[in-house]
């Protein structure tokens, strides 16, 4: 039986607009996956969701890295955000997956996701950023261009029948 906590632990509505929890990234490991499956079931339709082997196998896989930000300082308490990235050749990091939680957005979680993803395509010597977002959201669309992404491909059916997708890239921050 769970022990009850003396305390709530702190949920990202408690905060004040614009002060993320604890933005604050680690690498996730096998303990992580029940959390990011709601996660995951939290902040994409059926057809886009990853399923637990492919979670599983992203949290195993010596090349995919997996880094999440806790609701709070203790691991445990449920997942504010999450980032899925995998090399794609010598040059590309991709980005797999950038979900917050639908409390937490708005707070700059992503952004930091985004950054990170970006210092880690520095660190380990890649050119480009890439990444799939749905063609029918806008605003997700408009929110990868403000953070410098541009739009490379529209992917038809990318996400089933109807349903495209625009690959969009850029490059790290520094890189020529
Ligand atoms: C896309 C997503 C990861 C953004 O995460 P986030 O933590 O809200 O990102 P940020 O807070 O850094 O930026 C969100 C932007 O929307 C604005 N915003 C304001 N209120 C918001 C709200 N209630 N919800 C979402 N965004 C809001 C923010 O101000 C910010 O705009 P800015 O870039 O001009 O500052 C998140 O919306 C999400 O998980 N969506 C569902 C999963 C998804 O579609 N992922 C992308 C896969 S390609």
């Amino acid at each position: 039986m769970r022990a009850t906590l003396p305390v709530p632990p702190l949920r990202c509505s408690d905060g004040p607009p614009k002060t993320p929890p604890s933005p604050n990234p680690r690498l996730a490991g096998p303990k992580d996956l029940p959390a990011m499956l709601e996660l995951e079931t939290l902040c994409f339709d059926r057809a886009r969701r990853d399923s637990r082997e492919v979670l599983r196998r992203s949290l195993r896989h010596p090349r995919h890295e997996v880094w999440v930000i806790d609701f709070d300082r203790r691991a445990g308490e449920g997942l504010a955000a999450a980032l899925v990235i995998r090399p794609a050749g010598a040059a590309t990091l991709r980005l797999h997956s950038v979900a917050t939680h639908p409390d937490c957005r708005g707070r700059g979680l992503g952004k930091a996701l985004l950054l990170l993803a970006e210092r880690r395509a520095s660190e380990t010597g890649r050119r480009r950023l890439t990444l799939e977002a749905d063609a029918g959201r806008p605003d997700l669309l408009d929110w990868y261009e403000r953070e410098g992404f541009r739009r490379k491909r529209r992917l038809p059916d990318y996400y089933g029948p109807g349903r495209d997708a625009w690959r969009l890239s850029r490059a790290p921050a520094g890189s020529a």
